[in-house]
C-alpha cells in the first residue's frame, strides 16, 4: 500500500477574467517532504498557492490534502483541515501586535493546545518573543518574514505553503529563512516551496516542479533538476557556475 501524500493537485485550471491561469496543473506533496515550485514572475505559481488555499476558486481539477478533497472549500475550513500559507509579500497585519498576528493564525485552535502552539512557535522565534508587545508594521522585513512564517505554524498544519519567503531580504537572512525551512521539516511539516532563489530551493527540497505559462513544463528530484542544463541556463546562471 503506497502512503497518502499531504497534497494530491490533479489536472488543475484556474480562469480569471476570461484568462485561463492554469492549465493542468497536477503535482504532489509526500507527508513531511519538501517540494518546490519554480518559474519566472508571472507564470503563475502565487495563483497556484491561492488555489490550494481556498483564496482562488478551481475551475476544475482536484485537490487532496491528506487524502480529502478540498478544492471549494472556504479558508477557514483548509486551514482547520492542515494547511496553511504563509503569503506572497509576507502580508502581516501591520497595525497589530505580534502577539495578535499569532493569535489570528491559531485558527480554532483554543485552550492548552493553543497555550502549547504558541510556545512552541516562539521558541521556533525566539526574536518574536521579545517584540511580543510591538507593532508588526515596526519589525524589519526579515523578522515580519519570520512572524509570517510563525503566524502560518501556530494552526499547527500539515502542509505549509511559502510564497518567496526570502524575496527582498538581506543574504544573513535568506541564510535564516532556508535554516528554518529545513527544521520545520524536520519536526514533520510538509512543505510546498516557491522561491525566486532556485539555487538555495533546490537545496533544500526532495523535488521540484518547473512551470511556464500556467503549466508544469519539468518536474524530478531536485538533485536532477540542479544537474539538468534547462534549469541551469535558466535559473542558474548557466554551466559552470
Ligand atoms: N486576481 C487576478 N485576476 C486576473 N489575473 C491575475 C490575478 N492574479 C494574477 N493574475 C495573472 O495571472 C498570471 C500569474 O500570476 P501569478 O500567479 O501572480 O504568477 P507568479 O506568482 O508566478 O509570479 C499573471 O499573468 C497575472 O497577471
Ligand atoms: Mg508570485
Amino acid at each position: 500500500m503506497s502512503a497518502v501524500a499531504a497534497l494530491q493537485v490533479e489536472r488543475l485550471v484556474v480562469r480569471m477574467g476570461g484568462q485561463q491561469i492554469l492549465s493542468e496543473v497536477s503535482l504532489t506533496v509526500p507527508e513531511g517532504g519538501v517540494v518546490t515550485v519554480l518559474g519566472a514572475n508571472g507564470v503563475g505559481k502565487t495563483t497556484l498557492m491561492r488555489t490550494l488555499s481556498g483564496i482562488y476558486r478551481a475551475s476544475s481539477g482536484s485537490i487532496a490534502l491528506a487524502g480529502e478533497a478540498i478544492a471549494g472549500q472556504p479558508s477557514h475550513r483548509i486551514v482547520a483541515k492542515g494547511l496553511a500559507q504563509a503569503p506572497e509579500g509576507r502580508q502581516v497585519f501591520s497595525n497589530m501586535t505580534v502577539r495578535e498576528n499569532l493569535v489570528l493564525g491559531a485558527g480554532a485552535l483554543a485552550g492548552r493546545e493553543f497555550e502549547r502552539t504558541f510556545d512552541d512557535v516562539l521558541l521556533r522565534f525566539p526574536l518574536l518573543r521579545e517584540r511580543l508587545a510591538q507593532q508588526a508594521g515596526s519589525l524589519s522585513g526579515g523578522e515580519q518574514q519570520m512572524l509570517c512564517i510563525g503566524r502560518a505554524l501556530m494552526s499547527r498544519p500539515r502542509l505549509l505553503l511559502l510564497d518567496e519567503p526570502s524575496l527582498g531580504l538581506a543574504p544573513k537572512i535568506v541564510k535564516q529563512i532556508f535554516d528554518l525551512i529545513a527544521s520545520i521539516r524536520a519536526g514533520g511539516t510538509a512543505i510546498l516551496l516557491v522561491e525566486q532563489n532556485v539555487r538555495a530551493a533546490l537545496k533544500v527540497a526532495d523535488y521540484g516542479y518547473v512551470m511556464e505559462g500556467g503549466r508544469i513544463a519539468l518536474e524530478g528530484p531536485a538533485a536532477q533538476l540542479r544537474e539538468d542544463p534547462r534549469v541551469r541556463d535558466a535559473y542558474l546562471g548557466g554551466a559552470g557556475h
